[in-house]
Formats: structure tokens, C-alpha cells, sequence
């Protein structure tokens, strides 16, 4: 795959990166993508009809055993070369920011550093009433909060609930006086997030997508490198810093 040579000049010039990752970058960990069909067990369930509230308070267990579910493939999964590179770019960039979508932890794991989570990590438990950290301890399901007996919950954002405080205003700020942008393995469809590459455009930074399909952002974005994070992200990090 050739990177235009100008993208890797943009990039290797660039005083300020943000880059926006979303589940495609996790894909080639094994973490099926956000929409993609749910596989086994929880086929018949919609992801959209899960991650929220309501249905946490309709079905608590339901709802913690679908969690539990996926904190098992992601504590299975491995970082990927894409995770790796977004690590090596922040090495290279001193202005380097890293917004994710994803909740599995894994550019943590692959040696980013202060990602910001907007929609936090599910390898965290909160209580649901408190919205304290808790460390699940009983076998209960799902567990309840020691402190004051409502049930835990993933520090995850649902549907209809607000982004964690200052999350959004932290990445905005990032995007305001960015030079390139990166929009990797998002469908670019879920708000707020999804502002993020439109206001990098706004504020005349080059923006780049990469994904296998086209999404809503593509017609927007300056460069559109079509194929996948683990390939993609190493070859232009390699290009760019060597
Ligand atoms: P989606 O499942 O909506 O989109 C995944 C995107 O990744 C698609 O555009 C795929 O084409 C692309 N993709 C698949 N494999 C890829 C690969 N190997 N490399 C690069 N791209 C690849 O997931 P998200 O856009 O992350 O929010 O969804 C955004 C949010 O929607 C999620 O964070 C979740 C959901 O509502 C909450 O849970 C609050």
C-alpha cells in the first residue's frame, strides 16, 4: 500500500496529532466491532438494546453476564501493530493526543499513555448508584456495592447517559489547533464523539480516515487510506519517523 508521500510529510511535520479510534481498531484483537453481529451466545441480542439504563434496570443480571461476556474477550485480546504504532506515533509527536471510543483498554496496554476513554473502560466497576470505583468481590450477579447495596455496574457509558465530565471538552481542546487528524476504525455515526473529526476540519487540519468502508465522515476527509488499522497505521508511522 503506498501512503502518499504527502500525507507522510504532513505527518512527520505536524506539531500537534489527535487521533479519534473506534472498536475497528480492536477487530484485529479479536473484539468483534461495535455493530458487527453479535457472535454465539448473545447473537440474539442487540448491543444497542443492552448498553443502557433501562435495560440494566429491567434485567441487572442480563446485563452483567453480557458484560462479563465481553470482558472476556477483551482480557483475551491482545494490543494489535495498530494499538502499537498510535503508541510509537506519541513517541514521535510531542503534541500527540489519543481519543478513544473503546472501552477494552487495550492502547493502555499497548504503551499509550493518557488516552482519553469517552466512553470509559470496561475493565472498571462502579457502583451504580455512587458511580464510585468497587472492586466486585461476591459471587452475586450482579455483585452489590458494599458501601450501599445497589448493584455494580461497568464504568462504561450507555446509551442516553452523559460522556465522563470534561471528557469531550479535554478532546475538543486537543482537536482546536491540531495539524492532521486521524479518524481510525470508527463508523463515525455515534455523537459526540463523532463532532470530533468535522471540528479538526474546521479548524484546518488535515483529517485522515482509515477504514475499510466508507462511513459519513469520507466525502469530509482529506485522505482516505482504505484498508485496515494493523496494517495501515504501521506503514505510515514507518514512513513518516522511521
Ligand atoms: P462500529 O462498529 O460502529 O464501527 C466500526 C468501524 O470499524 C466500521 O466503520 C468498520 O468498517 C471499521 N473497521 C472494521 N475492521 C477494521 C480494521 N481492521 N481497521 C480499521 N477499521 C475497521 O464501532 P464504533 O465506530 O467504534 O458507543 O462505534 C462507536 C460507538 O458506537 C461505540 O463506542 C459504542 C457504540 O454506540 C458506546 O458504547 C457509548
Amino acid at each position: 500500500m503506498d501512503v502518499s508521500q504527502q500525507l507522510v510529510e504532513e505527518l512527520r511535520s505536524a506539531h500537534k496529532v489527535v487521533a479519534l479510534t473506534g472498536s475497528g481498531i480492536s477487530a484485529e484483537s479479536g473484539i468483534p466491532t461495535f455493530r458487527e453481529a453479535q457472535t454465539g451466545l448473545w447473537a440474539r441480542y442487540d448491543p444497542q438494546q443492552l448498553a443502557t439504563p433501562e435495560a440494566f434496570l429491567r434485567d441487572p443480571k442480563l446485563v452483567w453476564e453480557w458484560y462479563e461476556w465481553r470482558r472476556k474477550l477483551v482480557g483475551e485480546a491482545e494490543p494489535n501493530p495498530g494499538h502499537r504504532a498510535l503508541a510509537d506515533l506519541e513517541e514521535h509527536v510531542p503534541g500527540f493526543t489519543l481519543v478513544t471510543q473503546n472501552v477494552d483498554g487495550l492502547h493502555g496496554l499497548a504503551g499509550s499513555r493518557d488516552a482519553i476513554e469517552l466512553h470509559g473502560n470496561i475493565l472498571r466497576t462502579i457502583c451504580s448508584a455512587e458511580r464510585i470505583e468497587v472492586e466486585p468481590s461476591q459471587t452475586e450477579v450482579p455483585p452489590i456495592c458494599p458501601g450501599c447495596g445497589a448493584p455494580l455496574r461497568p464504568d462504561v457509558v450507555w446509551f442516553g447517559e452523559m460522556l465522563p465530565a470534561g471528557a469531550m471538552e479535554m478532546a475538543s481542546g486537543a482537536v482546536r489547533d491540531c495539524d492532521v487528524f486521524l479518524s481510525i476504525g470508527t463508523s463515525s455515526l455515534v455523537y459526540p464523539a463523532a463532532t470530533l473529526p468535522y471540528e479538526a476540519n474546521a479548524a484546518g487540519a488535515i483529517v485522515v480516515e482509515i477504514n475499510p468502508e466508507e462511513t459519513p465522515l469520507t466525502p469530509q476527509a482529506g485522505y482516505t487510506l482504505r484498508g485496515r488499522a494493523g496494517e495501515i497505521l504501521p506503514t505510515l508511522v514507518e514512513a513518516a519517523f522511521g
